[in-house]
Order: structure tokens, then C-alpha cells, then sequence
């Protein structure tokens, strides 16, 4: 699955199967205090914890479109025994940053019993049981660290839209002054534009358009979407060392011949059918462009969507990149 590899097409396919969306019931949470509750706009529930809004939605949709995103990367490294992450390290103490539904934190805790696996989030992850070594934790974490231990692994999955330029800077330095000297931080981000290298999805076709709405809206909100163009650069700007990245595409729906690329479409392809709506609610109806749309029209385009990514003619794919990194062992 090299980047530059151009995936080969299932000329046989005749349907689009969404197999995996029955079997995603969400978990539901008792709601108590206001932080689970949360506050409710355009039929969708938004993190409280921090009086600054965070772009996508913290609610059971949302969080069977995060298990889908998780799934999708696992399919992508199912050739590794460990498809979590990529740095080389028996890790002993974990922090995971912006855990969402906590998935990746539980698997990693479930592979490694003798590591301490923490997930931070503005939102408490919709769990009933976790791992005795892994631990889910309420915070900020633009606000002050109270970690004491040092960890030897920092992971963060899809932080896009999550923080200006700024905060990412600060981020990484807090990541760098808290991993142990020699200790790794690892980073996955994808990016919505779509590509399509045999021009089954035609010039003006809606689904060229997701990418650039989805940067021009998240430039507006002052937090960038494209951290896979920056990811890297801020990692050695903290002053990572020995860094190391790898590309991969991931097809949307399950159009390509090899088997695990059209597994990971079919999942990715859920991935977009669930996801599109909160992707998009608060973005486009806060920074739409030329000005912030209705609630309606965001429904409107995104059924467009939905129906051009069902399409299977269209041969569509979208990039998705891991950066990895060393604290040096000492400075
Ligand atoms: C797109 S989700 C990705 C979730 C998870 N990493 C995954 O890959 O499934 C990003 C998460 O970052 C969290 N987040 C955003 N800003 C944060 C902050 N300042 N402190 C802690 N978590 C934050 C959001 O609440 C959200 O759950």
C-alpha cells in the first residue's frame, strides 16, 4: 500500500455493501452532570468542558463514526502485528490526546497488559468498561499538565480542526517536555479531499468539493484541517528527531481488486455516510462559505454527498498519513 501505488480496480464490483453499519450499535451513557450533557445545536451534542467550541459533535453518531475511522486505520496496517502504532517501542506508559470513544486506547491497553494506557478528551468517552490498565480521563489539554510520570509514547489521532497553529506549537512542546528522553511521539491525520486517478469521477462532480469547503472553513475557524501538509514539520520543529512518516490511500467504498483495500473501503465508505453530517454541521454553519450556512442547506449538501459517494463507478480515495518521532536521550 505505498502511496504512490495506484490502486487497482474491482471491475466486477455491481454494488455498494455497507456490511459493518448494522453491527455498530453505539454504547449509551447514563447522563448525569452537565458535561455529559453537553450542549445540544442543530439536533447534535457538543462538548461543554470547554467554554471555546470544539468543531465536531460528542455524541453516539459521532462516536460510531470515530469506530469507524479506527477500524478503517486498522485495516491499513492489518499486515503488522501491531496496527496501532508504528513507533519502535515496548511502551510501559501511554498518554493518548483527543482518545474520542477511547477505542484505540482500550485495544493498545488489551495488547499490552504491562503498559499503563491514559486517553484524555473534552468528553467523557462513552464507555462502561475498560481495560485495568488503561485509565479515560476529562481534560483540556490546552490547560495546565498534572501527569506527573513521564510517558514513553504520546499518540494523537485526527486532531484536525482541533487547534490553531499556536496551540499546536505549544502541544508539541508539552508532548516533547513530557516524554521520557528517548521516548516517541506518533501522529495519524487524514485529509477529506478526495482523488481519483482514472477520472471515474468526473471534473465538477460535488465530491471534488469536499476537501477545499473543508480547509476554507476550518482556516476561517483560525484551526486548520490540513495537519497532514504541517504534521511533520511541527513534530521536528518541537525538536523530534529521527522522524519518520508513511502515506497511505484510503479508498472510499469497495471499488479497489486487492481484498484489504476493498475491505477498507467498505468501512471507510460507512466512515463518510455516518460521519459527513457531523463533520460538517458546526463548520459550514459557523464558516460557511460566502456566508455561514442553515442548518438545511448543510442537510441538502450533504445527501449530495451521500449520494455521490454510493455511487460505485466513482473510484474515489482520500489520503491518510502516520509521522513518528524520538525525543532525543538527552537535551
Ligand atoms: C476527530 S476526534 C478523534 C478521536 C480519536 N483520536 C480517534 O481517532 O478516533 C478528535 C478528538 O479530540 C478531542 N479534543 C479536541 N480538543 C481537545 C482538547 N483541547 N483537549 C482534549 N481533547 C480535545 C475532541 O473532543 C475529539 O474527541
Amino acid at each position: 500500500m505505498a502511496d504512490e501505488i495506484v490502486i487497482p480496480v474491482d471491475h466486477d464490483i455491481h454494488l455498494v455493501t455497507d456490511e459493518y453499519s448494522d453491527d455498530w450499535n453505539s454504547d449509551t451513557t447514563s447522563i448525569q452532570s452537565s458535561i455529559y450533557r453537553g450542549l445540544i445545536e442543530n439536533g447534535r451534542r457538543y462538548q461543554s468542558l470547554k467554554p471555546e467550541e470544539y468543531c465536531f459533535p460528542a455524541d453516539e453518531r459521532q462516536f460510531e463514526t470515530y469506530d469507524a475511522v479506527h477500524l478503517t486505520a486498522l485495516i491499513a496496517d492489518s499486515d503488522r502485528e501491531n496496527p496501532f502504532f508504528q513507533a519502535p517501542i515496548d511502551p510501559k506508559n501511554i498518554l493518548d490526546i483527543g482518545t474520542g470513544k477511547g477505542s484505540w486506547a482500550i485495544d493498545v491497553a488489551d495488547m499490552f497488559p504491562e503498559c499503563k494506557v491514559r486517553g484524555v478528551d473534552l468528553f467523557p468517552p462513552p464507555v462502561s468498561w475498560v481495560p485495568p490498565n488503561c485509565v479515560l480521563e476529562v481534560d483540556d489539554v490546552l490547560q495546565t499538565w498534572t501527569w506527573h510520570e513521564k510517558f514513553d509514547l504520546i499518540h494523537l489521532r485526527i486532531i484536525a480542526c482541533a487547534f490553531t497553529p499556536e496551540e499546536i506549537d505549544q502541544l508539541m512542546k508539552r508532548i516533547y517536555d513530557q516524554l521520557e528522553p528517548g521516548g516517541w511521539i506518533e501522529q495519524m491525520e487524514i485529509h477529506p479531499t478526495i482523488f481519483c486517478d482514472d477520472k471515474s469521477i468526473p471534473a465538477g462532480n460535488i465530491l471534488l468539493d469536499v476537501g477545499p469547503r473543508f480547509d476554507a472553513a476550518a482556516n476561517k475557524s483560525g484551526k486548520p484541517m490540513n495537519l497532514i501538509h504541517t504534521m511533520r514539520s511541527s513534530i521536528e520543529k518541537a525538536g523530534f528527531v529521527d522522524v519518520h512518516e508513511k502515506n497511505a490511500r484510503w479508498p472510499i467504498g469497495p471499488w479497489a481488486k486487492d481484498r484489504t483495500l476493498k475491505e477498507l473501503g467498505s468501512v471507510n465508505l460507512s466512515h463518510w455516510l455516518t460521519g459527513m453530517e457531523g463533520y460538517t454541521m458546526y463548520l459550514m454553519t459557523k464558516f460557511g462559505d460566502p456566508k455561514p450556512w442553515s442548518a438545511d442547506e448543510v442537510h441538502v449538501y450533504n445527501s449530495q454527498i451521500r449520494k455521490e459517494l454510493s455511487n460505485p463507478r466513482h473510484h474515489g480515495y482520500q489520503r491518510a498519513k502516520r509521522v513518528w518521532a524520538r525525543k532525543p536521550l538527552s537535551g
